[in-house]
């Protein structure tokens, strides 16, 4: 939810602002806009609309500062208008602001503010930030930088909320402050300038130093050095963190799309993951989990899984796992529910939190509830230093490199195998179910060359794309774990196409949602569990009598005949939706683009949900 970037260092600002603009707008494209310091001060110039639409706006060539902020917008509070764009200024125009997150507060603040006589020109939260700085910078008795860092420091003990955000300040042209709480920033280090952003990927050309700041960390930033504090100003040492994802992997690389990308990198993305966690015919090597020993694992009475969307889904297929192998009770939910309804956990829960980007703001707030009721936690994330990754007591990778189209893809698949990996991990500690457990890691480690067995078979999945395209209504069946598979090929779907769908078990449709189908409805059906095939094929069956358009996607042999059936190589059920879902991905994908759709930007839609 939006995109901050900064540069500051010897280099025209502007185009490096844009270009990182561009690699952002996944997280928000309602408007755009930079604020550089030129000789004769700030300058500001933001736009409705994407980012392409920002380089047009005359005059931002002439832009000559080499030091400036940008930002990306995911409309909240205002709706996207080139006034309710940032950067913000105050009512003096000495501060420029771009801000990530949501203050909560704003209306309180505003209110004190304009009983200070300040004035407003949007409708944005953000807008209370740079006035707030003024306001503490001209009743501060310091000078030089402590002035601006203290009313910087002021003004964050006051906001209620999240947020990062960059800040500029005509009196120092040649610094920048940066702050952030709940909200993702990272500073990426380089030779006499340095890079501001909201992710890795965007400045991952720049530079492969990164410093991450932890809730209300400041960083004073000036061409060739970094001054970091903490919120009582007291300054502290970092230590930068070196990235190894390499440049190209956040580049199309050849694809028209960061999906289609995205979607062919599974194989590699799960050969990472697996790296040399799991081997056939030894027990399996986790470092990272060592301290959920057997005494530990022995004592827990559930495992609650939280997360959201496509990683929530990819924690059904956790609790199917862990209930089989661990023989441990598993609850699935979305962190939006769980953080509000005072969850029965305890010091006998683990909790395990799953978040591609490590920034979604229900799931942050769901793993500090579990922390509080003292319940163990364990995060699963794909972007290190994450903030969830931050607060977790254990984190697990997954090593998928950067996702960056808004439909999650590699990051579900190679969660289900992580959490494979560790479902296996746990079993071995407590000496469960040992013939399984080899039996899953020889399959386990045949995904990638299956995966890639699958996308080098497509048509028949393009085919089909283009015969339902102009549907209204698909829906999406299946029984255990392929039910879940059902509900992400459903929520991708959605999504991407804007096609109207909904995911049911199988054996729900004579309970209601059967009186949907008539002649010509397309039901796409999930069918890898050899011992629920009969009954699914019945149910498909019921369908078909209704008319019914049936795509099916299996690694069992049917004796029947069907509209579209995709065969997927054969596999352990445990771990069947890392190759079940990918014909499920790529048909969604391959209807947005008969549709003519923004695939990797939809509508409404933002990567990192970083406000609730
Ligand atoms: C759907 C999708 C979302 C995310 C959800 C959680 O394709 O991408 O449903 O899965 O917003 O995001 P993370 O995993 O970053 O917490």
């Amino acid at each position: 939810m939006c995109g901050i970037i900064g540069y500051i260092g010897n280099k025209k600002a502007e185009p490096i602002l844009i270009n990182g603009l561009l690699r952002l707008e996944y997280r928000g494209y309602d408007s755009a806009g930079i604020s550089t310091i030129e000789k004769n001060g700030l300058k500001t110039i933001k736009n409705k609309g994407r980012v392409s639409e920002l380089e047009k706006v005359s005059g931002i060539n002439d832009l000559t500062g080499t030091i400036g902020i940008g930002h990306t917008r995911w409309a909240t509070h205002g709706k996207p208008s080139s006034t309710n764009s940032h950067p913000h200024m105050d009512n003096s125009k000495k501060f420029a602001v771009v801000h990530n997150g949501i203050i909560e507060n704003y209306a309180d603040l505003k209110d004190f503010l304009k009983s200070q006589n300040y004035t407003f020109l949007s409708e944005t939260d953000t807008e209370v930030i740079p006035n707030l700085i003024h306001y503490y910078y001209q009743t501060s008795k310091n000078t030089g930088s402590k002035k601006l860092l203290e009313a910087v420091s002021n003004t964050i003990k006051m906001l209620k909320g999240s947020y990062a955000l960059e800040i500029l300040c005509s009196d120092f042209p040649d610094n920048m402050i940066v702050v952030r709480k709940d909200s993702p920033l990272v500073i990426g280090k380089g030779l006499n300038e340095n890079y501001i952003s909201s992710d890795i990927p965007a400045i991952l050309s720049f530079t492969k130093d990164f410093y991450l700041l932890n809730d209300n960390e400041l960083a004073f930033i000036s061409r060739d050095s970094i001054e970091f504090y903490d919120s009582n100003l007291n300054k502290i040492e970092k230590i930068p963190q070196n990235i190894t994802w390499n440049a190209g992997a956040a580049e199309k690389n050849g694809y028209p799309d960061f999906m289609l990308k995205e979607i062919n990198e599974q194989p590699m993305a799960i050969r990472e993951t697996i790296g040399s966690r799991i081997t056939s015919n030894s027990k399996s090597i986790i470092p990272d989990l060592d301290g959920l020993n057997k005494s530990y694992l022995s004592s827990i009475n559930k495992i609650s899984i939280v997360a959201c969307g496509t990683a929530m889904h990819a924690g059904l297929a956790g609790k199917t796992l862990f209930e089989t192998l661990c023989e441990i009770p598993v609850e699935v939910e979305a962190a939006s529910e769980f953080r509000y309804r005072n969850p029965l956990i305890n010091e006998k829960t683990l909790c395990i939190f799953i978040s591609q980007s490590g920034e979604t703001a229900d799931t942050i707030a769901a793993l500090k509830l579990a922390k509080s009721k003292g319940s163990k936690t364990l995060a699963i994330s794909n972007v290190i230093g994450s903030s969830i990754s931050r607060e977790a007591d254990f984190t697990i990778y997954t090593h998928a490199g950067p996702e960056i189209a808004v439909a999650s893809t590699k990051a579900y698949t190679s969660q289900i195998v992580l959490l494979a990996i560790i479902a296996i991990n746990f079993a071995e500690k407590l000496n469960l179910n040992k013939e399984k457990l080899e039996e899953l890691k020889k399959d386990i480690l045949l995904l990638p060359s299956q995966l890639e067995e699958i996308l080098g078979n497509i048509q028949n999945i393009k085919n089909f794309a283009q015969k339902i395209y102009k549907e209204k209504d698909i829906f999406f069946i299946g029984r255990g774990i392929d039910y879940t598979v059902a509900l992400e090929g459903s929520l991708k779907l959605k999504e991407i196409s804007y096609i109207h769908s909904e995911a049911y078990p199988s054996g729900e449709l004579k309970h209601g949602p059967i009186a949907l189908i008539e002649n010509d409805v397309t039901v796409i059906s999930i069918l890898t569990n050899r011992l629920l095939v009969e009954k699914s094929i019945s149910n498909i069956q019921e369908v078909v009598t209704r008319g019914a358009k049936t795509f099916i996607v299996t690694n069992q042999e049917l004796n029947h005949k069907f509209d579209e059936v995709i065969q997927i190589p054969k596999t352990n059920t445990l771990i069947s939706p890392v190759l079940s879902i990918v014909p499920l991905q790529l048909l969604s994908y391959y209807i947005s683009k008969e549709k003519g759709l923004d695939v990797d930007k939809p509508r409404n839609l933002a990567k990192s949900v970083t406000v609730e």
